[in-house]
């Protein structure tokens, strides 16, 4: 069995990934920076029994180390770093700034694409023969192109227009990255692109605040500040968002760790999208609050609330109007048997939203 050595171990992705690998005896190791006052060890831990509900116990399969992700050599020390890429490894590349705006772009890039090249250097001086580098991508690399975005490299765009945001065009650059050391280097590498990371589809469990649920955060704060209004909000209703749930991306994760010849480039996405119309009457039936999309709706014409709403929205705003079409010939060729119904239907997305916003009322403290 290989051993699987992830970066950025505790994020939402990279955590549920790893209760999976231990949960098939899998050796894994997690390189997770110091943040903050607890340790590693701790950061990781509480990951873990979080979104086990309880159920992890800390196991001698998984070892945790502190890492630096652009210092030299992780600032590993020679001999620990040595023993990490001892044998045949899968590595995955998780670790990534998820923020998106202007000011923010230094450090997006620095994570994101420096981030990436190091780790690139790591690898390719201490991994043996028969490792393999998995970088996590995102599937809105494709920027804000409206052709079908394929499971192949595409150019480095240096115009921000060209992309919703930094983040976006930080994940194209490093992308980049991975192809020109795939070509000149033999780099072993792969580019997993993922759409929208959402809850688990079987149990509606959802512990991500990102994107569809990040906006679901701020209608919650404003139904509670001031009940039962509507509210237009500048969204398209037909427009549709690419989900994919948890469970669905750890399965594919375990089937690209036991297949060999593995295609570089995988749309990690699904095959079924949801409309915003049906987030938004989801919303409407859970909270205090009328929401109806307007896709024409100005600034100049918002009330107060409406203006509140919009402001929250600059990170999901960019994708509230959005039809993109994910090519899927190589996620097609390598799972077969999950595919094609691969994405939570709107059951399951209801259920999720329904999750998560119970999950708030628990914690709610009313703003005043
Ligand atoms: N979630 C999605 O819907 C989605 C969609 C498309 C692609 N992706 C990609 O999937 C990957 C995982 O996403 P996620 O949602 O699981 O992210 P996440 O929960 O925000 O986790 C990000 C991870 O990266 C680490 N990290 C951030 N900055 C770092 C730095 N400077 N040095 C070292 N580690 C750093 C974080 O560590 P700290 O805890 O110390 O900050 C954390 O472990 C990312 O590459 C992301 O771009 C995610």
């Amino acid at each position: 069995m290989k051993r699987i050595v992830i970066n950025g171990p505790n994020g939402y992705v990279a955590s549920h990934f790893i209760l999976e690998l231990l949960e098939r005896n899998y050796e894994v190791i997690a390189l997770i920076r110091r943040n903050g006052e607890c340790t590693p060890e701790e950061r990781m831990n509480t990951v873990l029994t979080e979104i086990s509900g309880g159920r992890y116990r800390p196991s001698e399969k998984l070892r945790i180390y502190a890492y630096s992700l652009v210092e030299e050599n992780f600032s590993i020390p020679p001999k620990q770093l040595k023993e990490i890429f001892s044998v045949e490894t899968d590595y995955f590349h998780f670790a990534a700034s998820l923020k998106y705006d202007a000011k923010s772009k230094e450090e997006i890039f620095v994570t994101n694409i420096s981030g990436v090249e190091n780790s690139i250097r790591v690898f390719s001086r201490h991994a043996v023969p028969g490792s393999r580098f998995f970088m996590v991508s995102t599937a809105y690399s494709c920027g804000r192109s409206n052709e079908l975005f394929k499971e192949v490299f595409y150019e480095n765009n240096e115009d921000i227009a060209a992309f919703r945001n930094y983040y976006e065009q930080s994940k194209r650059f490093a992308e980049n990255i991975i192809a020109k050391h795939i070509s000149k280097d033999h780099l072993p590498g792969h580019v997993i692109r993922l759409s929208q990371v959402v809850g688990d589809s079987r149990t509606g469990v959802t512990k991500t605040c990102y994107g569809i649920f990040d906006f679901a955060r701020r209608v919650y704060n404003l139904s509670h500040r001031y009940p039962d209004r509507t509210i237009r909000v500048r969204i398209d209703p037909d427009a549709t968002q690419n989900l994919i749930a948890i469970n669905t991306v750890v399965d594919y994760l375990m089937c690209m760790t036991e297949t060999a010849g593995l295609p570089t480039i995988v749309n990690m996405v699904s095959k079924k999208t949801v409309q915003n119309g049906h987030i938004i009457e989801s919303l409407n039936r859970l909270l205090p609050i009328r929401l109806v999309p307007d896709n024409t709706l100005e600034p100049a014409a918002m009330n107060v609330y409406e203006r509140i709403m919009s402001i929250g929205m600059s990170f999901t705003g960019a994708y509230s109007q959005t039809n993109i079409l994910f090519d899927t010939t190589n996620l097609d060729a390598l799972f077969t048997v999950s595919l094609p119904d691969n994405g939570p239907d709107e059951t399951a997305v209801f259920r999720m939203l329904q999750y998560f916003i119970e999950s708030l009322s628990k914690n709610y403290t009313p703003v005043r």
